[in-house]
């Protein structure tokens, strides 16, 4: 497994790869969910990159950039067992240098729900992902369904820019009692993490509601709702009951929805997701 840190050395070592090239970024930290897309990659790809790289431009003031979890020599084992071809490690001043100072704003999909409780993290992840997909040159690049919106992002992105590259989504990774993995569950406590599979609870919830027959889209939201605020560990940031396409709120569930929630735990902050068909 080679490790690179500076796009020359990146471009090096992409140039000596054969076939189709397949790309995870990553913020590091890993866990089942990361490798899961690594597993997906290695299936349709002749190689595999991972980047790691804790983004400071999608990280807001307040927010945990510094306490962000990290464990480079566990995650390069991690990797080299999965059998990673290539592993981009770079640095801030790789990435930014100074005088950087062009950003990719994708409009429209990143204003609600995750755009409006962070203002700016998808301005981060749009340059940032532009930049990992212009400097490692993969043929697919593989997100996960965890962050639903962020797919969101990147597909507008691709498509609006013409960037060639193919996006693949990948199921969530859950613990047995349903959390969505996290490199953030990190940061609970023992009672904390019990409290934290609310999250699924929730969106269980209303899934079985609406395999039920339930349509209307604020009934779905007020059992999400109801699941959070019985559990004293938890506060609700916000739920959301959307249209897979556009995220915009819906009155009915007509042709799918997208359930998705933002919870605290704690000073963590957590989020899931799950569509119904
Ligand atoms: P990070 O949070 O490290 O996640 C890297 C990839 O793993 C993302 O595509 C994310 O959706 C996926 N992932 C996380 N938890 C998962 C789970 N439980 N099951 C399946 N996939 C999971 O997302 C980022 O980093 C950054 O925003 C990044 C895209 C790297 C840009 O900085």
């Amino acid at each position: 497994m080679k490790q690179v840190v500076t796009i020359e050395e990146l471009r090096a070592a992409r140039g000596v790869l054969k076939g189709r090239l397949g790309l995870v970024p990553t913020m590091g930290f890993l866990h089942q969910g990361h490798l899961s897309l690594v597993d997906l990659a290695k299936r349709d790809c002749d190689a595999v990159a991972v980047s790691i790289f804790v983004n400071p431009a999608q990280f807001g003031p307040n927010e945990d950039l510094e306490a962000y979890p990290r464990d480079l020599p566990a995650d390069l084992q991690k990797l080299e067992e999965a059998g990673v071809d290539l592993v981009w490690l770079p640095t801030p001043e790789v990435i930014y240098p100074p005088g950087f100072n062009t950003w990719v704003d994708v409009e429209g999909v990143s204003a609600p729900l995750e755009g409006a409780m962070r203002p700016g993290h998808f301005r981060g992840v749009a340059t940032v992902v532009a930049k990992l997909f212009n400097a490692v040159g993969p043929d697919a690049a593989y997100f996960g369904q965890k962050d639903a919106q962020q797919v969101a992002v990147i597909q507008q992105m691709v498509r609006d820019l013409n960037l060639p590259v193919e996006v693949v989504v990948g199921p969530t990774l859950r613990e047995p009692d349903g959390l969505a993995m996290s490199s953030r569950n990190a940061y609970l406590n023992t009672d904390q993490r019990m409290a934290a599979a609310v999250l699924y609870r929730a969106l269980s919830a209303a899934q079985t509601a609406y395999r039920a027959g339930e349509r209307d889209a604020e009934a779905l939201r007020g059992l999400m709702r109801a699941t959070i605020e019985a559990e004293p560990l938890a506060r609700l940031q916000y739920v959301s009951c959307a249209h897979p396409g556009t995220l915009a709120e819906l009155e009915r569930v007509e042709e799918g929805a997208l359930l998705s929630l933002a919870v605290f735990v704690g000073t963590t902050r957590l989020i899931d997701n799950i569509v119904l068909e």
